[in-house]
């Protein structure tokens, strides 16, 4: 595995890849099995894989937690060359970002709300970041994990707006023996917290199941969820199309159900595709 830190090496070396499939997994990493089943699908998928570690400044809040973002770099080093990557990218700020640059703005609705409304400004630099890195590596197929749904969408919308020629690969949620979504913000967690945040995964798998058995009603459903997460400071509870617009009646196939809530101080957000 090569590891690369400046920009234009990478892009040096990658050139010599003009005739091969290349596969790429953005991470901010602190690594664990989400991101490892997004890598090795894109070894399986690809000739070439290529894995970022990059903590994008742009994409936090002043409030959130960019400097207590966990990093483990050289266990992600390690975990990178066991599942088969080719080549890790682990840039410093200084060698993604410009001074006084042009800057890459998130549609004005479907980037504002649910997770845009909350953390506004977010999608604008991890639009920002995906955009530089897609450039970067010019990945032939890039992974993306359904947990983050809002981005997923929001990249896919990137690409065929700016009509990229990158296909982004959706690929599913991984979870904990619990049922909890794996993410690095896990590491926050009190082994108290850890138990309670397994109640917002399983909400999810309880609504589908009311869904399965003839529930359409997006109200009841939300209802149904925020009575289950009492004791969660929940964020929001939001029913959405593939395409992100707000859905009053369920549609199997076509639903997606969005959660984001605080445990204690960290906040989660976990889906479910119906
Ligand atoms: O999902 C993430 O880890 C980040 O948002 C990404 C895609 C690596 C961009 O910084």
């Amino acid at each position: 595995m090569k590891i690369f830190t400046k920009t234009k090496n990478l892009i040096e070396y990658i050139s010599q890849f003009r005739n091969k499939q290349i596969g790429f997994v953005p991470t901010m990493g602190a690594l664990h099995n989400g991101h490892i089943s997004l890598i090795k699908r894109s070894v399986q998928e690809n000739d070439i894989t290529i894995v970022s570690i990059f903590v994008n400044p742009t994409q936090f809040l002043e409030n959130e937690d960019f400097d207590k973002y966990p990093k483990k770099i050289e266990a992600d080093k390690k975990v990178c060359n066991f599942a088969g990557v080719d080549i890790l990218f682990i840039p410093s700020k200084e060698e993604i970002y410009f001074k006084d640059e042009l800057s890459i703005v998130a549609p004005k609705t479907k980037g504002f709300i649910l997770e845009g409304y909350h953390r506004p400004g977010h999608f604008n630099g991890v639009l920002q970041v995906v955009l530089k890195l897609l450039n970067i590596t010019k990945a032939n197929k890039a992974y993306f994990g359904k947990k983050d749904a809002q981005q997923l969408y929001l990249v896919k919308k990137m690409v065929n707006e700016l009509f990229l020629p990158t296909d982004i690969i959706e690929c599913e949620i991984i979870r904990d023996e619990n049922g909890l979504a794996l993410s690095s913000r896990n590491d926050y967690l009190t082994s108290s917290e850890k138990e309670r945040a397994t109640k917002i995964s399983r909400s999810l798998k309880n609504a589908a199941k009311l869904i399965s058995n003839g529930e359409k009603s997006s109200k009841k459903i939300k209802e149904k969820i925020k009575n289950e997460l009492q004791d969660i400071k929940i964020e929001y509870v939001e029913i959405v199309d593939r395409d992100f617009n707000i859905q009053n009646e369920i549609a199997i196939g076509d639903s997606i159900i969005l959660i984001a809530a605080f445990v204690g101080i960290t906040r989660l957000i976990d889906n479910i595709w119906i």
